[in-house]
């Protein structure tokens, strides 16, 4: 007989008491494989912590639990500090999904990271917290999803979020943020001195300012909030700030991956009555079964059950029981690109962290001391865009493009995004571009090396990203080889409206770096390099350096079921009863904003329509 870890929620929670002392030391027992629970929530991640949470609030007599792949690691350095960020990517905490060749990128490979430890990706993202505009979450209703629109959806969102940067007086919204959620979000008190040149210079290129970014209209240029904890810089995520609001009904396995859910015949639909682990434990679910694995995970675990398109499970060896073609499609991403200067002698760059030990030393023990630190940095700097901006009259040219790669690929997605490109109500008014100032050297090229003149220099890198690509992939349970990870193709820039945009983004970064006073603070662009002029060079660059934002979504999109719908608007997979999908997959539509807001937001309202089912 074999015996599954089990904790208890309380357990390994440190400094909240849910029953009793604050400071329990870690209690074990053994796992009872007879147990079963009312819900189970497959994956502790974003979303999959905030559902479970609200549900035992909402329902404190039912039990729940939350299975998670991977650990819980509130002490580890690399997930607590902001200025840490990045530095859990590649390793245990990270699933580390690698794409199939992609031919149109010289068949380069896209390596896509997701948290696999409790907070899923919220632990190992880049803490970026903003919204997108109010049309945007309107698209999910007009896609035949009643409910799902921005008056809801910033309900949601604002049941998330304790935003408390807003006293300072250049924040001006007063409505549309939340303050009295669990995910605590500010706007970075430690600011590079050269990110001063950041708002003048997009004064410069008459783009307006945005003092209300929270408030449904995100376009203009402003500096957003990361998702931390002022009290002592710490990353706020789901783990540490859902969980122990939990009750004691909410109960928690960790380093254990769900291999399937178990589905049992009733007529005319199936009945999720439980989950199989990857070691063969069955438990039982008697009321409900929460899919929360994310955009990569939750597709091959529904296929895995048998839910799915016949020939993709056909060819995986598994048994069709629900024919549903959409599971694991509609894949969308946000597609980026970087261009890094190499500053001025006398600004300091985040690099200085990672080339001059004494400096790093002096700013950890800073950060420990609740003191000023360059390990406070996150993100902060932003430009949300709309084509005329970017473009002048070169607009044109780009939505006819979008016109001949919507009428190609004539799908209700790609179609409601030329409607924002041509229609006069939404042109200019929704973000089709966003550009960031992410401090320090990123790229593909590399930090110069120790033999390079350029070693021990100060770097700052100015990313693009294309807000609604017309690019749709897919993600699949492994044709041959059902247990090995799933076959993820992001399809970046396979259209020419994409490469085209992706072209026309990189050519106003250069514009953003040779405009005053962003021109004053750098010597030289370090990559790709000021050579780099024709479109055909832009687009070899683009070819080369495309990458993903780390915003999958959309592979069990919430749609009606003839567009390719997986899951109906109560988040119910189609064809079955009980069994839901809670997590970014379900957003049917990429929206122009960093998703974790979102998708906390869908989580909230997810468990609103799951305890109004029960309650
Ligand atoms: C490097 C990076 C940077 C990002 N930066 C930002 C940012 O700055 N701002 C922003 O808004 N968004 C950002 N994102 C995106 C954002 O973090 C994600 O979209 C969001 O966290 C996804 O939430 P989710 O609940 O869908 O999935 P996740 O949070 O990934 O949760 C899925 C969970 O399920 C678990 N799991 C999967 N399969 C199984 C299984 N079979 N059994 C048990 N458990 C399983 C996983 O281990 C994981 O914990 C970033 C993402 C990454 C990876
Ligand atoms: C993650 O994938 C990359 C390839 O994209 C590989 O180089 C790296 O070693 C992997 N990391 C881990 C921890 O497996
Ligand atoms: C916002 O206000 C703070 C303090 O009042 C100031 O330091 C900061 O520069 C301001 N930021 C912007 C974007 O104006
Ligand atoms: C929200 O954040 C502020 C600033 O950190 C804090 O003072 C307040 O207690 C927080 N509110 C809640 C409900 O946690
Ligand atoms: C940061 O402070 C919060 C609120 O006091 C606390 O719950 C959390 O454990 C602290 N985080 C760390 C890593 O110390
Ligand atoms: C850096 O030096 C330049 C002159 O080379 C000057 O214009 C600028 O103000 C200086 N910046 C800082 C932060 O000292
Ligand atoms: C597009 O953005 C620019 C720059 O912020 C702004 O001035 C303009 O009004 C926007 N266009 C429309 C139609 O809203």
């Amino acid at each position: 007989m074999t015996f599954a870890r089990f904790l208890l929620a309380v357990a390994f929670l440190p400094l909240v008491s849910l029953v009793g002392t604050a400071c329990a030391a870690p209690l074990e027992r053994e796992y009872d494989a007879a147990e079963s629970y009312e819900f189970i929530v497959v994956g502790g991640g974003t979303a999959g912590n905030a559902v479970a949470t609200r549900l035992s609030q909402q329902l404190p007599d039912s039990s729940i639990l939350v299975i998670e792949a991977g650990p819980f690691a509130p002490d580890e350095d690399r997930i607590n500090i902001p200025g840490f960020k990045g530095s859990t990517l590649g390793t245990k905490y990270d699933w580390n999904f690698t794409s199939i060749a992609q031919p149109q990128l010289n068949n380069r490979v896209i390596t896509q990271s997701r948290g696999k430890v409790l907070g899923g990706s919220s632990a190992i993202n880049l803490l970026i917290w903003d919204r997108a505009s109010k049309w945007e979450y309107d698209s999910w209703e007009q896609l035949g999803n009643p409910g799902w629109n921005w008056k809801n959806m910033i309900g949601a969102m604002n049941n998330a979020e304790n935003f408390s940067s807003y006293e300072r007086s250049n924040y001006t919204g007063t409505t549309d943020f939340g303050t009295e959620g669990p995910i605590n979000a500010v706007v970075n008190k430690y600011m590079p001195m050269h990110q001063d040149m950041w708002l003048p210079t997009f004064d410069n290129l008459d783009v307006e300012r945005n003092t209300d970014w929270l408030g449904g209209d995100n376009t203009g240029s402003a500096y957003h909030s990361s998702t931390i904890d002022p009290s002592n810089y710490t990353r706020s995520y789901s783990a540490v700030e859902y969980l122990p609001r939990a009750g004691s009904n909410l109960k928690i396995m960790l380093d254990t991956e769900v291999a399937k859910v178990n589905l049992e015949n009733n007529g005319d639909r199936y009945i999720a009555t439980g989950v199989t682990l990857l070691n063969g434990n069955v438990i039982n679910a008697e009321k409900e079964v929460i899919v929360s694995s994310g955009t990569l995970k939750s597709p091959p675990l529904l296929e895995h059950s048998g839910i799915g398109r016949k020939a993709i499970l056909d060819c995986a060896g598994v048994e069709q029981l629900i024919d549903l073609p959409g599971v694991g499609e509609n894949l969308q991403d946000h597609p980026r690109i970087q261009i890094s200067y190499q500053l001025k002698d006398n600004y300091t760059s985040f690099d200085k962290l990672k080339v001059d030990p004494d400096y790093a030393a002096e700013q950890y023990t800073l950060w420990k001391q609740g003191e000023l630190s360059a390990y406070d940095y996150a993100a902060s700097a932003y430009s949300y865009q709309n084509w005329s901006s970017v473009l002048g009259d070169k607009e044109a040219d780009l939505v006819e493009a979008a016109k001949r790669v919507a009428a190609e690929t004539n799908n209700v997605v790609n179609n409601k995004k030329l409607i924002w490109l041509t229609d006069p109500l939404f042109s200019g008014a929704i973000a089709e571009a966003e550009f960031l100032l992410s401090d320090g050297y990123s790229g593909n090229k590399g930090y110069p090396k120790k033999e390079d003149p350029r070693y021990g220099k100060g770097f700052t890198t100015i990313f693009a990203a294309l807000m609604h690509a017309f690019a749709r992939g897919y993600v699949h349970i492994n044709p041959t080889d059902a247990s090995a990870k799933p076959e993820y193709n992001p399809a970046f820039v396979s259209n020419e409206y994409d490469m085209k945009a992706l072209v026309e983004l990189s050519k106003y970064i250069r514009k953003i770096a040779t405009t005053a006073p962003f021109s004053e603070i750098w010597v030289d662009e370090y990559e790709p390099n000021l050579e780099v002029d024709t479109d055909a060079e832009w687009e070899d660059f683009v070819r080369k350096n495309v990458n993903t934002f780390y915003h999958p979504v959309g592979t069990c999109s919430m749609l009606p079921r003839e567009d390719g719908g997986v899951v109906d608007s109560m988040l119910t997979v189609y064809g079955t009863s009980n069994l839901r999908v809670v997590d970014a997959s379900i957003i049917p539509l990429l929206v122009s904003a960093h998703p974790q807001t979102a998708i906390y937001g869908i989580a909230e309202r997810a468990a609103e329509a799951i305890s109004g089912a029960w309650r």
